[in-house]
């Protein structure tokens, strides 16, 4: 991936671990990375899946795809390079969402298996939860949705190098999850996610805040993971 191109720089640890972080939020922090083709539902899946943590009193961060072309990315195209390094920062965003205990929800097309493998490989070093999720659907039902008018726009050639017409579509080899969006509900797609969230440990069930942390006893029976 990128190269480093400062020397003598050193990570600073402070007094605040990540353990610490993870205990006042009651989660562990970790990246759901949304990939799949433009109009598969990615970012129709994340703000769902957003709401319903929230409503169980769980804190996740959207990365979504043009949100981060607007600011952080704002210099970076879409010709293979940009698409790289655009993948590169948001894996190192999703990184540092997750290490803060947030669970990041990444939805970009992300087309190539490379980048998102070195996005798992920054992960799985900083010893972070990484679960991809194949956001699948035919060419044809997500060219039908074009929700943003954008397949209209790339078969008229307004639009160049675009995932599905002129730019390729590497589908993930081994997900973590995979839904199919044109034969599940919304509804089935987000408790599929929040079902893995749960067995594998990120999240537990139920809902309760500090305050009930605070009440006599709360504490000592949260820890032993008897609520939520
Ligand atoms: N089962 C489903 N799951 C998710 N989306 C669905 C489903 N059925 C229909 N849709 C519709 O498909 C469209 C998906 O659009 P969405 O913007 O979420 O795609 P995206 O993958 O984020 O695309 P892009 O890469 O362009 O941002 C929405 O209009 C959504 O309502
Ligand atoms: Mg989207």
């Amino acid at each position: 991936m990128a190269e480093q191109k400062a020397t003598n720089v050193t990570w600073q640890d402070g007094q605040v671990t990540r353990e610490d972080r993870f205990q006042i939020l009651r989660q562990k922090g970790a990246t759901i990375w949304f990939t799949g083709l433009s109009g598969s539902g990615k970012s129709t899946i994340a703000i769902a899946l957003e709401q319903a943590l929230f409503d169980v009193g769980k804190l996740s961060y959207r990365l979504d795809g043009d949100n981060v072309r607007l600011g952080i990315n704002k210099n970076l195209g879409f010709s293979e390079q940009d698409r790289k390094e655009n993948i590169r920062r948001i894996g190192e965003i999703a990184k540092l969402f997750g290490d803060a205990g947030t669970i990041a929800l990444s939805s970009f097309i992300s087309p190539y298996q490379e980048d998102r493998d070195e996005v798992r490989k920054l992960h799985e070093v900083a010893n972070l939860e990484f679960v991809e999720v194949f956001v699948d659907c035919s060419l044809a039902v997500a060219e039908e949705r074009d929700p943003k008018g954008l397949y209209k726009k790339a078969r008229a050639g307004q639009i160049k190098n675009f995932t599905g017409i002129d730019a390729p579509y590497e589908a993930p080899a081994k997900p973590e999850i995979h839904l199919r969006t044109d034969e599940m509900t919304l509804e089935q797609e987000v408790s599929i996610v929040i079902d893995y969230l749960v067995d594998n440990g990120i999240i537990r069930r139920g809902y309760y805040t500090r305050t009930d942390d605070q009440a006599d006893g709360a504490a000592a029976t949260a820890l032993q993971g008897n609520q939520a």
